[in-house]
């Protein structure tokens, strides 16, 4: 999900910007527990862009505090309704303390089996797969990995969300219609879903339509539509 349009909706109602980041964290609340009721194993959040460091210097340090806080006040409450939390991005420019809270959240969660929480922040799509292809290249160099071993396997491997399958549906709130850098690997095939509702005014009941417009879709991986139609024929046999 890209969470767009809390500073509209603050704006709107005569209130600082941040007061729409506040908001934007209760329906983060309602979110991972809509997903769980709802069955969704995997949810991942666009809270902080490679590109949002351009934001005025307030923002950036209120986004950063917004984000500490949810780290120290929800973790435990996550633990407690057993969802496991991954953080996924460039933590380096973070200071040591965060990074070391994001490393000790997702050690007591990682056992957790209900919904898995990933939490994108410092992320761009184009970094996560910079990264990774640094990393290829390392195996390769080391002599790990050899040119021709290289496939899409092996790409996903170093992917920051390696293990997490990929998202069958993206909700971007908020009224614009761009994936603007989020999971670009991973969204090769995923339903895209765009809707005007801005971020603080979505809901269970604006998630349950996205899933069942979703639910209506045929997904054809690059097949044509006989040959979905048939190999669900076969799989219903
Ligand atoms: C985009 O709205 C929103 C963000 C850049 C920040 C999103 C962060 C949160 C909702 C809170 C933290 C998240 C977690 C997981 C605790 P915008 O400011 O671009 O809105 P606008 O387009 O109306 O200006």
């Amino acid at each position: 999900m890209i969470m767009d349009g809390n500073g509209r909706w603050a704006k709107s109602r005569g209130m600082p910007r941040i007061a729409g980041h506040h908001q934007g964290v209760e329906v983060v609340r309602e979110m991972v527990k809509s997903c769980g009721s709802m069955g969704i194993e995997y949810l991942t959040l666009f809270a902080f862009s490679s590109e949002n460091w351009r934001r005025p210097q307030t923002e950036v340090r209120l986004l950063m505090e917004l984000l500490k806080s949810a780290l120290e006040n929800e973790v435990k409450k996550l633990h407690r309704n057993n969802v496991r939390l991954r953080v996924i991005g460039d933590l380096a420019p973070f200071p040591k303390r965060m990074q070391k809270m994001i490393v000790e959240a997702e050690a007591l969660t990682a056992a957790n089996t209900s919904l898995h929480l990933q939490v994108a922040v410092n992320y761009g799509g184009r970094w996560d797969m910079l990264q990774a292809t640094r990393k290829v290249a390392e195996a390769v160099a080391n002599g790990e990995l050899t040119p021709e071993s290289v496939d899409d396997t092996v790409i996903e491997s170093y992917l920051s969300t390696a293990g997490a399958p990929e998202p069958d549906l993206f909700i971007r709130t908020g009224g614009e219609s761009r994936i603007s850098n989020f999971l670009l690997w991973q969204l090769a095939y995923s339903e895209l879903y765009f809707t005007q509702t801005l971020w603080p005014d979505f809901n269970a009941s604006e998630l349950r339509k996205a899933v069942e417009h979703f639910s209506g879709r045929e997904r054809r991986f690059g097949r044509t539509g006989d040959q979905v139609e048939l190999a669900e024929n076969v799989s219903d046999a």
